[in-house]
């Protein structure tokens, strides 16, 4: 059984954003197995160092498209992603003064987080997004109400 499935009702419909949330599940999955099947402890190093890079680039590019976005709540939205860089930095730094820190602890606390943060903080700036997007595509249409996209849009709508 995988520990951490990921489910299509996780996704925002941000495609890029949508695929490091993947890409951060499986690597949850990896640390998983290698904290549970007690790898080398330079191997868990490794694995837990890849992914705290990716999250940490992850956020980046979340970050810089809500700025991007003028995202009426970023602040909330960043002050949540800090304090995930915290609790996660003290559990590293635990990692690496040698403590064995079980793979149920701290995969979980990762799944957890990543699932409740996906699921109402990321998902809030994802509606956000489409939003935008929906009234941009409205604005053009109204502008130019001849262009084939107002056809198709016309016809999904009678389909
Ligand atoms: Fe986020
Ligand atoms: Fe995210």
């Amino acid at each position: 059984m995988v520990f951490f499935e990921w489910k299509e009702q996780y996704e925002l419909g941000l495609p890029h954003i949508d695929l490091q949330h993947t890409m951060i599940v499986n690597m949850i999955n990896e640390l998983y197995m290698s904290l549970e099947t007690r790898e080398e402890e330079d191997t868990t190093s490794k694995v837990l160092a890849k992914l705290l890079c990716y999250v940490e680039d992850h956020f980046t590019s979340e970050e810089s498209a809500m700025r991007e976005n003028n995202y009426p709540d970023q602040d909330a939205h960043l002050a949540a992603h800090d304090a995930f860089r915290v609790k996660v930095t003290r559990l590293h730094d635990r990692h690496r003064a040698g403590e064995r820190i079980a793979g149920y602890e701290l995969s979980e606390f990762l799944k957890d987080w990543l699932l409740e943060h996906i699921a109402q903080v990321d998902k809030d700036f994802g509606a956000f997004v489409f939003q935008l997007s929906e009234k941009a595509k409205e604005a053009f249409l109204r502008q130019n109400p001849d262009h084939p996209l107002s056809k198709n849009t016309h016809t999904r709508n009678l389909g």
